[in-house]
């Protein structure tokens, strides 16, 4: 089987999210899984950082121009061949030598030409895949394209496209005017992508995709629905019909994120030797200016700043949760103007308490993960998530509100079975994630039942093994 994967971003190329990882460790999970019988290559932009830092590796393939409405532009085509995966990269400084990924007026230009190009590598390189597995708004045109506008030619016409939505809020909106300026597509195709009286990529791709799924099956239920859906639920009930929606939760790549072997954590532990996670709370605590006191429990957020992320609720009542509770808390991220000043703010008013570090840092949010006690994620929505994972990972126990792939991923703790790998909260109210994280506070005094739980949520299989075979269950039915 021949596998393409498209994508705005890998790891360990380049991330801005969740996106990255998935792409990173999905393609080498169904390579692991099918074996020989698999060629797995993967397609993303060459950013100006990929070409600093990897400049050893990759090498040129091929250089062609590439047609887009009444543009030609030049393409080169990059590889890195890493595990058995063929990694391309398409090279153009126009459109990738940006300082942002995203956020750039001609967004929809610069994808749509990566999206042209990732057809016409199939041809330059002469690799036809059997399956185009496309990721997000950025690559939508990629099947949109596929099925619009190559499929009347013989080497594309098997190609079967598995489009895969990360996140539903992010759809890649644009007006009519430039139907055909600048994403290539004539007046017929105008029913293709239109929605609500816009060009939306992300519904062509839907309708245009011989299947669709999201990262998680709650999320892919979620998603028919007007409150999780950004408007969509129309289009996404009609390909659930037509049985082409389904969900697959996302795994993560348990090697790369794993307290036993991380050389980024202050010492290594396991479940079954829990004393180095001290060693790394305690490097935490002085790293944050906090009492060093093995007894004090951390709460943790490594997140986005958005307000979909559960900022608001964190905003309503972290307050009462500091004043009432001998608790830490710290935060790494950055994002929204409001939220980075508000925390700011708090921090510096509760300085032995509080911690807010306003960075993307992989290393510090690995030293966080491992270092602290809870992991607090009260997302709005979470098509999948993947920090409640890796914070198991570290033995670090998850607190979630029930929603998407965190409802599919943990589930609560019962302090009279022993059973579950985290503590949940369903209703989007603060007081009902305050309650939560009180009781798992109270939960943590009793240090036989807390290090059992901690135990519980290590030994949580969150590699990719089961979901890298539905996957290939997809492929294989498309085929
Ligand atoms: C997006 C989603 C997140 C998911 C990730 C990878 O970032 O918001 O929930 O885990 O994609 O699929």
């Amino acid at each position: 089987m021949k596998i393409l994967y498209a994508a705005s971003e890998a790891l360990p190329y380049i991330s801005t999210g969740g996106l990255a990882d998935v792409v990173g460790s999905l393609p080498q999970a169904v390579l692991g899984a099918l074996g020989r019988r698999a060629d797995v290559r993967v397609v993303i932009p060459l950013y100006p950082s990929i070409r600093d830092k990897f400049a050893e590796q990759l090498e040129l393939v091929t250089e062609i121009n590439v047609r887009l409405a009444w543009r030609n532009q030049y393409c080169g085509i990059w590889k890195i061949y890493s595990q058995g995966v063929t990694f391309y990269f398409i090279d153009n400084l126009f459109y990738f030598d940006r300082r942002t990924l995203y956020g750039n007026f001609d967004d929809g230009e610069r994808f749509a030409f990566f999206s042209k190009c990732i057809l016409e590598l199939m041809s330059a390189v002469n690799f036809y895949p059997d399956i185009l597995h496309a990721n997000d708004w950025q690559t939508a045109l990629a099947v949109i394209y596929l099925k619009r506008k190559y499929s009347h030619l013989d080497e594309y016409r098997g190609i079967r496209a598995l489009f895969t939505i990360h996140n539903i809020d992010y759809q890649g909106i644009y007006d009519f005017g430039i139907l055909g300026d600048i994403f290539e597509l004539p007046e017929w195709d105008r029913n293709v992508v239109e929605y609500n009286g816009c060009i939306n990529l992300l519904k062509g791709a839907v309708v245009c995709a011989d299947m669709v799924n999201t990262v998680s099956n709650t999320y892919s239920r979620e998603i028919l629905t007007e409150f999780f859906s950004s408007g969509l639920h129309h289009i996404l009930r009609q390909a659930d019909a037509e049985g082409r929606l389904t969900g697959i939760v996302n795994g993560i790549d348990v090697d790369y994120y794993s307290a036993e072997k991380d050389p980024d954590i202050d010492q290594n532990f396991t479940a079954d030797d829990l004393s180095g996670k001290a060693v790394n709370k305690a490097a935490l605590q002085r790293y944050a200016g906090f009492a060093e006191n093995p007894t004090v429990p951390i709460v943790a957020m490594v997140s986005r700043l958005a307000a979909h992320k559960g900022f608001d609720l964190v905003k309503h009542v972290l307050e009462e949760i500091i004043n009432e509770n001998d608790v830490q808390f710290v935060l790494l991220g950055t994002g929204e103007d409001a939220f980075e000043k508000y925390f700011i703010y708090l921090a510096q008013k509760y300085p032995n308490k509080i911690c807010v570090k306003l960075e993307f840092n992989k290393v510090l949010s690995k030293k966080i993960y491992a270092g602290a006690d809870m992991f607090l994620m009260p997302s709005k929505s979470e098509p999948c998530g993947l920090s409640q994972m890796i914070a198991s990972r570290y033995g670090t126990v998850p607190i979630v509100r029930e929603c998407g792939g965190l409802a599919d991923t943990i589930r609560a703790y019962n302090e009279f079975t022993g059973e579950g790998n985290g503590f949940s909260f369903a209703n989007y109210n603060a007081h009902d994630m305050k309650n939560v994280i009180v009781y798992a506070l109270n939960m943590y005094k009793d240090s036989l039942k807390w290090n059992h739980l901690v135990k519980n949520v290590m030994n949580t299989d969150f590699s990719w093994n089961v979901s890298a075979k539905k996957y290939i269950e997809i492929y294989e039915n498309l085929l």
